[in-house]
């Protein structure tokens, strides 16, 4: 007796199970629809391995400690003359970012060489940001050298990769350092413009003899500012001591790794229509899935959160790192160890602070 009505439940009508699966399959397919990218970066951890492992140099640095002293705690010794230093920039539209790190490296740097293009990696046109700006890098005169590389417009709905853009003015630097009078032994820095060495580890690197020939940059990854510490996974940075050789490039060339070396700021922007621009114009383009994405009280309300404004799962290997950053950003009330021109002039700089989220009025 006790049997039966297990067995009648088990025995669903076909009627209401077909008309349960002609609700089931459209929402999956719908789901599936929308959220795909959603659903294969959370399985990552399945369909992709991590980049090979690095090996984290340590990094010593404390205010007043001698350079030699340094030079000698990381195996090297101090140079008599320190090395001459290109900064080599990829610029875009990040002037805020730009200022800051010139304002920063300026003491240490030679030349900086700023490439930009007059259109974006996705092939559209896009005004000179830098040129019509120059007058705010004055501070810098003499060590500037500007390029610009003519770009290609492309019709709208074109699928070229954007990536082969990218290595296009990558590879334009090259023939600009040479003409900047970059010769062997100089130090290069190879950065995107919100890819920041911190001003002493330029300066010890440009100061010891034994640094290896090639070094990626550990970063502290921030978005939107600096009060959204991400974590220390911007690795592309690379610094070199110039050689024949060299090639400007922005991927992984060495195992070797310079923990904590400087700060990388993403979609740090003074103004909401600079997320725009970005969130349209670059690389990833292909995130921005709706219209809506684009909405202005929608952007500013993420930003505020920590949150994603493409609706995406963070990039991880692992389910557990992967669980560990999924959600908001925890924002952070510290503004230590930040670059000093940015807290100099905190007031030009709210937005980029502790508790500054709200973007000013256009
Ligand atoms: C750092 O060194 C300078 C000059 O040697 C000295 O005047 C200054 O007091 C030192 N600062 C600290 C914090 O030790
Ligand atoms: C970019 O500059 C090049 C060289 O000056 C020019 O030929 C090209 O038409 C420009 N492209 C756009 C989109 O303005």
């Amino acid at each position: 007796m006790a049997i039966r009505p297990r067995l009648t439940s088990r025995r669903a009508p076909p009627k209401f199970l077909f008309i349960l699966l002609l609700i089931l399959v459209p929402i999956c397919v719908i789901g599936i629809f929308t959220h795909g990218q959603k659903i294969s970066y959370f399985f990552r951890p399945l369909w992709d391995n991590p980049p090979p492992p690095f090996q984290r140099l340590p990094h010593y640095y404390a205010e007043n400690v001698s350079m030699e002293h340094l030079c000698h705690l990381h195996g090297w010794s101090l140079r008599t003359q320190p090395r001459r230093v290109y900064d080599g920039i990829i610029f875009s539209h990040e002037l805020d970012m730009l200022e800051i790190r010139m304002r920063e490296l300026q003491p240490y740097v030679s030349k900086f060489v700023i490439l930009e293009s007059n259109t974006t990696f996705t092939g559209i046109s896009k005004p000179l940001f830098f040129a019509s700006n120059q007058a705010r890098f004055s501070f810098a005169e003499g060590k500037i050298v500007h390029g610009v590389f003519p770009g290609q417009t492309r019709a709208h709905g074109s699928h070229e990769d954007p990536f082969k853009l990218e290595a296009e003015q990558r590879g334009a630097m090259n023939g600009i350092l040479r003409r900047a009078g970059i010769s062997s032994g100089d130090l290069l820095i190879m950065s995107d413009t919100d890819e920041i060495p911190s001003p002493h580890t330029v300066k010890l690197l440009q100061w010891c003899d034994g640094v290896p020939p090639i070094l990626h940059l550990e970063l502290r990854h921030y978005m939107y500012s600096f009060e959204f510490p991400v974590d220390y996974s911007s690795w592309r940075a690379t610094i070199h001591i110039y050689g024949p050789r060299t090639v400007y490039r922005h991927s992984r060339q060495t195992d070797l790794l310079l923990s904590d070396a400087g700060w990388h700021c993403s979609f740090c922007f003074r103004r909401i229509q600079d997320f725009v621009f970005k969130m349209t114009a670059y690389s990833h383009a292909d995130r921005v899935r709706r219209r809506d994405f684009l909405g202005h009280s929608r952007i500013q309300k993420l930003i505020c959160q920590g949150d994603d404004l493409f609706d995406m799962l963070p990039e991880e290997y692992s389910f557990q790192e992967l669980i560990k950053k999924m959600g908001s950003i925890p924002p952070s009330a510290s503004a230590v160890h930040l670059p000093a021109y940015l807290i100099e002039n905190a007031d030009k700089y709210k937005f980029l602070l502790p508790g500054g989220c709200i973007r000013a009025p256009e």
